[in-house]
């Protein structure tokens, strides 16, 4: 047998798998309360390719980051470069470019869903495919506000799915005028405690100093704990965008923690860092992250555009989903019907055809299996009810409903029976 490949995933109906991040119901409540929260909040769709050119990423995401290490590259027939994309922040300011959206008045709100790739060691919450639902806003404003907005919009999503066991955490990790005063210093710091350090910080101290603070080692920790933070170095400017954006989110009852050693993963973020840790999820436990990146349009050759946005990879959403909202969204037909004999296999497809027309979810037994058979395989998809057709049935047109789990029965005509399977879909 061909196997999947590693740290991929097959998403599944949920009675094919015991993974929770792998039952396709689960991922339908994600996906389906964020296009609502979207739709509220004013944002568009956008589909970009799997695919872009190796130099986008290297561009924007940075080429001394873990992200960027972790990319699927090969060279193409033609001989060009191009990657999976690791993210998309990337690809859609490409595309935002590219189509010229920044001819719009106002701001360009976009959202996508979809599978990255990133080579990683696959663990609980970890894939080498996953996906991700995200959120940027790009024009000429850097207000604060549509900071406050988007984690405003991101609040209400976490509401809509019972998601509460989460720590926010925030930070501004300055812009081009204060930050490389901050980066020496921190090199400085960290070149006097070297030695106690692991090598992956040695290597990040000469590439990406800023990168080791984002070191989960546990010997390491008591030595990030002292390095100096950007907090006291930020600029006027950068201090008052970080000081108002607080001010909203107060404003918005939206509790937070300022994380001042939160640096991400990407190079293109400038100022508003934060993200949004679950306290079920174990080592993988960020869900959310997100950030400011002015300047990035820039970075891969368009206009100076600002931006913000965050994503969160759908699977550590899906792990953080309490209990009762993932049972009761089990997909399972409203009725079961099987029948006794030709005429009634003829009935039946047709009174399916009509109730499925009324909007009611209704199988019948395509495999002229025996009715004892039939109602197992009713039993096993779990469907509310059941009917079954005989020539009684045939000749009066009345049907002896079953309710399959408290096995109470009553017979109804055709236009009752819509109306009780209706009801029964829509309370589901
Ligand atoms: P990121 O922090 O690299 O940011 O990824 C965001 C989220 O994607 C993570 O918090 C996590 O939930 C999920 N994720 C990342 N890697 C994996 C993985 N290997 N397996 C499963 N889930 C994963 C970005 O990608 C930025 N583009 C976010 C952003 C948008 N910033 C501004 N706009």
């Amino acid at each position: 047998m061909i196997s999947k490949v590693r740290g991929t995933q097959d998403i599944l109906p949920a009675r094919f798998t015991d993974k929770p991040d792998a039952q396709i119901e689960s991922w339908a409540i994600v996906e389906q309360a964020a296009r609502e929260a979207f739709r509220r909040y004013g944002f568009e769709e956008i589909r970009t390719p799997i695919i872009e050119r190796t130099e986008l990423f290297e561009r924007g995401v940075g080429t001394d980051t873990d992200v960027n290490k972790e990319m699927y590259t090969f060279e193409d027939r033609d001989g060009e470069r191009v990657s999976l994309r690791p993210e998309s922040t990337a690809s859609v300011v490409r595309a935002y470019i590219e189509h010229g959206m920044f001819n719009q008045p106002g701001l360009v709100k976009l959202y996508y869903i979809g599978p990255q790739f990133r080579r990683e060691r696959p663990q609980k919450g970890r894939y080498r495919q996953f996906a991700q639902i995200g959120v940027e806003v790009l024009g000429q404003s850097d207000n604060p506000a549509i900071e406050a907005e988007v984690l405003e919009m991101l609040d209400w999503y976490l509401k809509q799915l019972q998601i509460t066991d989460t720590e926010l955490y925030i930070n501004s990790i300055g812009d081009e005028n204060c930050r490389p005063a901050y980066i020496e210093q921190l090199r400085l710091a960290i070149g006097e405690r070297l030695g106690e350090l692991c090598g992956n910080c040695k290597q990040r101290y000469e590439t990406n100093p800023l990168r080791v603070l984002d070191c989960k080692e546990e010997r390491c920790q008591p030595v990030l704990n002292q390095l100096p933070t950007i907090t006291e170095m930020l600029c006027d400017p950068c201090r008052a965008h970080f000081d108002e954006f607080r001010a909203l989110l107060d404003e918005r009852g939206i509790a937070y923690t300022v994380a001042p050693r939160l640096v991400r993963g990407l190079d293109y973020y400038k100022r508003t860092t934060f993200e949004l840790v679950g306290n079920q999820l174990g080592a993988q436990n960020t869900i959310v992250g997100g950030g400011r990146y002015d300047g990035l349009a820039e970075m891969i050759g368009g206009p100076a555009t600002k931006g913000f946005g965050f994503a969160f990879g759908v699977e550590r959403m899906v792990l953080s989903l309490p209990e009762a909202i993932v049972t009761t969204s089990r997909r399972a037909p409203t009725v079961y019907i099987a029948y006794i004999g030709d005429q009634a296999r003829r009935h039946s497809l047709a009174l399916a055809r009509r109730l499925r027309a009324a909007g009611v979810a209704a199988l019948v037994d395509l495999e002229g299996r025996k009715l004892k058979k039939a109602l197992a395989v009713a039993n096993h998809l779990a469907a509310r009810y059941s009917l079954i057709v005989g020539d009684d049935e045939i000749q009066s047109g009345n049907y002896m409903l079953r309710n399959m789990t408290s096995g109470e029965q009553q017979r109804l005509d055709e236009s009752q029976l819509i109306t009780i399977l209706n009801d029964a879909n829509a309370d589901r």
